[in-house]
């Protein structure tokens, strides 16, 4: 039996349900029976008929859904895998932007610690962050951890005051605009799709802006055969599945996530085996945790009715 069997065979038994984002390898990719951005994994996570999440991201995706379903086991293959821009702002910041500023929202980007999302009012995904952020009724918003999606969102609300914070990707970060300058002129025709974690260098020279879902829509609806992608390149899997007739480009030095590629089939099957590496989020933060996530939710659904 070969690992993907094997995987299937044991989800049945143990009811377990696959969840994987876009930048996990293909392989995991493949076996999930939901792969998507953050927003989508987040909603999707909610409502679930199985008894047991395992989720093929990093830690604040696992957090997250544990946050959200208290009574349901979720699982990760490795536990170490982290997103470092998680841990980027700081409670005692957020405090002093609360006394300075009066009619404040803190709006926390969803890679985010729930320690932090403790302290925020309401939570964002690139997907639906300019939504969110426009439906707020605060005029001031202090914006956690990630300074350049801020910026972008900051840009498309500019009838909102922004506090930002130095919180980045680094994968996104490290993105140089050198080498997206190169692969323009090897690739003239090429669209470029770029996710908001960027920095705005290289997203003043993007076609289209947008979460990993957002990028690989766009592709597909596009007239364009040819687009070089500035995100992290396990992207590249599903748009090339997707639209076999089209060319995919990724800058020279192609941007990895090192935490992302931690999920593998061997520890996947591993922990629907055992049933280690449990997420747990000790009651009183996953109360506190649970509200700016959940106003996000309802934000969107009431954004997508208008
Ligand atoms: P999205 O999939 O929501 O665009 O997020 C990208 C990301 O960095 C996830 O860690
Ligand atoms: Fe975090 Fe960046 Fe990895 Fe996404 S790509 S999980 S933001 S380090």
């Amino acid at each position: 039996m070969t690992l993907t069997e094997e995987i299937n065979r044991l989800k049945k038994e143990k009811d377990a349900v696959i969840l994987a984002h876009y930048y996990a390898e293909p392989e995991v990719q493949a076996v999930a029976d939901y792969v998507g951005d953050s927003f989508y994994l987040s909603r999707v996570a909610v409502g679930l008929a199985e008894q047991t999440i395992v989720f093929c991201g990093v830690s604040f995706m696992g957090e997250s859904a544990k946050i959200l379903n208290p009574g349901k086991t979720v699982l990760m293959p490795d536990l170490r895998a982290d997103c470092p821009m998680a841990h980027m702002a700081d409670a005692g910041t957020i405090r002093r932007m609360r006394e300075k500023y009066e009619d404040l929202a803190v709006v926390c980007y969803i890679n985010s610690t729930a320690e932090l999302k403790k302290y925020s009012d309401v939570c964002v995904t690139s997907a639906n962050a300019v939504e969110i952020v426009k439906a707020l009724p605060n005029r001031n918003i202090f914006f956690i951890p990630d300074k350049n999606l801020a910026h972008y969102v900051a840009e498309q609300v500019p009838e909102k005051h922004f506090v930002f914070n130095e919180g980045y990707c680094p994968v996104h970060e490290e993105l140089q605009l050198r080498e997206l300058a190169e692969a323009k002129a090897m690739h003239p025709d090429a669209e470029v799709l770029s996710h908001p974690e960027c920095r705005e260098e290289v997203l003043k020279q993007s076609d289209y802006i947008g979460s990993t879902s957002g990028i690989i829509q766009y592709a597909a609806r596009s007239a364009g055969r040819e687009f070089i992608v500035c995100t992290e390149k396990g992207v590249r899997w599903k748009l090339e599945k997707d639209n076999p007739g089209k060319k995919f480009y990724f800058t020279k030095t192609e941007p990895v996530c090192r935490d992302m590629k931690l999920n593998t089939l061997e520890k996947l099957l591993h922990v629907l085996k055992t049933g280690e590496n449990a997420v747990e989020v000790d009651q009183e933060l996953r109360e506190l945790s649970k509200k700016p996530l959940e106003r996000m939710l309802e934000l969107a659904k009431q954004e997508k009715k208008l």
